[in-house]
């Protein structure tokens, strides 16, 4: 804590708040008294001034473009390391060594099959069902299918719930895809790295083999460490917010699945290559643009801006590159969806409006191409976001349940509706 005090004069009587100082990043105003001093709440809706938590996951400079896991640039990890490292570094704080990167990925490995009566749970639902709808309703029912970890206060059953959410995940997923298509379900394989499962479940049918192409499963890869973590975002402040009141885990990430399928939250990637396909042609991008800046007109270019970067994303600029690797990698040298998009983004970052909102592409502007040539549909997007910030969310409720000043999440409200009022028989009301 350093020594910067913070003052609050309200009708002539000051108070003094502390100021919190992290690492790195703005400090804080700890003003957790001010309604025992005062009988006054703060006023922050949509939290933009709000840090609800203290955390030492993940770090995020919005003006710089900086994303930090555990102090690690998303850029280093994304070229040098894989996915159930960034895993381990999230869930433990430290990148592992050998044996214990072993014995973490042999571990996940283990727990790669669902209870097979889970798989007549999907039966329960239309094939014309959204992906999204389906994960929020089989994430929630795994709970009622491992009752031997949901119990929060034992670090042992923290630990199993933790392992099976990362491990099971990309089997739901790929039976969510298999069960929408009207394929059979195909099980998970052992011998296969955890992205390379992933896509072996999704592509692989009974009829004939499948091999899985390494460069695709790398590019697989990487965008799950892009997304597995996010700081307090809305899905992981749901989460929190749930885990908070202390329901168990899956519970927990259910909610955060159903906060993330919001088209201003994870749904944007569907979203944005929906846009482009609707745009469809680069002649037809100006009257796009001029769309999102219509006041009058609720259409936003979806991929575009964040709440937190005012500056590029740079999980984009990966994700950008990452899209010219499986591209040329299929032998796709023309796509026309592509052309779309590096043409709306040269021109809305030269465009005033842009600029001057300081609103940049974001991840989804270039995810949902990449994913749409790896072979899956757009419905399935929000679906492996959801799939890589499993990680996220779990460690970001490990690191809450853990700690020993953890209290349930209760915002306050400012209050406008009617004052007390009197019950009026029904003959009497006019
Ligand atoms: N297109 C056009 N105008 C935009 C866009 C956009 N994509 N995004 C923001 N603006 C404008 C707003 O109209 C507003 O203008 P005003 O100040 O004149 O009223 C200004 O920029 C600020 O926008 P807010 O909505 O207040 O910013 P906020 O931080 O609340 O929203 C959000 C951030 C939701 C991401 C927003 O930029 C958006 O809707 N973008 C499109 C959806 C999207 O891509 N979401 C993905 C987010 S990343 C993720 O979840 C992984």
């Amino acid at each position: 804590m350093g020594d910067t005090k913070a003052n609050l004069t309200i009708d002539g009587t000051s108070r003094e708040y502390s100021v919190l100082d992290g690492t790195i990043g703005p400090s804080v105003v700890d003003i957790s008294s001010l309604y025992k001093d005062t009988g006054m709440f703060t006023f922050d809706p949509g939290f933009t001034s709000t840090a609800s938590c203290e955390s030492k996951i993940t770090y995020i400079d919005g003006d710089e473009g900086t994303l930090l896991y555990r102090g690690y640039p998303i850029e280093q990890l994304a070229d040098h390391g894989d996915f159930l490292e960034s895993c381990y570094l999230l869930l433990y704080g430290e990148l592992p060594t050998r044996p214990q990167k072993e014995d973490f990925v042999n571990r996940v490995t283990k727990h790669t099959m669902i209870h097979e009566q889970m798989s007549r749970f999907f039966t329960g639902f239309r094939r014309d069902a959204h992906p999204m709808a389906v994960m929020v309703g089989v994430v929630g029912a795994l709970s009622a299918f491992y009752h031997d970890s949901t119990d929060i206060a034992d670090p042992h059953q923290r630990m199993v719930a933790s392992i099976r959410m990362i491990a099971k995940m990309p089997t739901i997923a790929a039976m969510a895809y298999k069960y929408h298509i009207g394929q059979p379900f195909v099980y998970p394989k052992n011998d296969l790295d955890y992205s390379a499962n992933f896509l072996h479940m999704c592509f692989a049918v009974p009829c004939e083999e499948y091999k899985v192409n390494p460069v695709l499963a790398r590019a697989m890869d990487r965008i799950f460490i892009l997304h597995a973590d996010h700081e307090q975002n809305a899905s992981t402040s749901t989460v929190r917010l749930a885990g908070s009141s202390g329901a168990n885990p899956f519970a927990c990430i259910a909610a955060g699945i159903a906060c993330l399928w919001g088209p201003a939250h994870g749904g944007a990637n569907e979203a944005a290559l929906n846009m482009l396909t609707e745009i469809g042609s680069v002649d037809r991008i100006p009257e796009f643009i001029a769309r999102a800046k219509d006041k009058n007109d609720p259409f936003r270019l979806m991929g575009f801006g964040h709440r937190v970067y005012k500056n590029y994303d740079p999980r984009a600029r990966i994700m950008q590159k990452t899209t010219h690797e499986v591209l040329a990698e299929l032998g796709i040298k023309d796509d026309p969806l592509l052309d779309v998009a590096m043409e709306l983004e040269r021109i809305a970052l030269s465009d005033e409006y842009f600029v001057s909102k300081k609103l940049y592409p974001n991840i989804d502007f270039y995810s949902g191409i990449t994913l749409r040539a790896l072979g899956f549909p757009p419905h399935m997007f929000t679906v492996l976001f959801a799939l890589a910030r499993t990680v996220g969310w779990i460690a970001q409720w490990k690191e809450m349940v853990e700690d020993p000043g953890q209290r349930i999440g209760r915002p306050r409200q400012l209050y406008t509706g009617a004052p007390k009022r009197d019950y009026v028989p029904v003959e009497q009301r006019r």
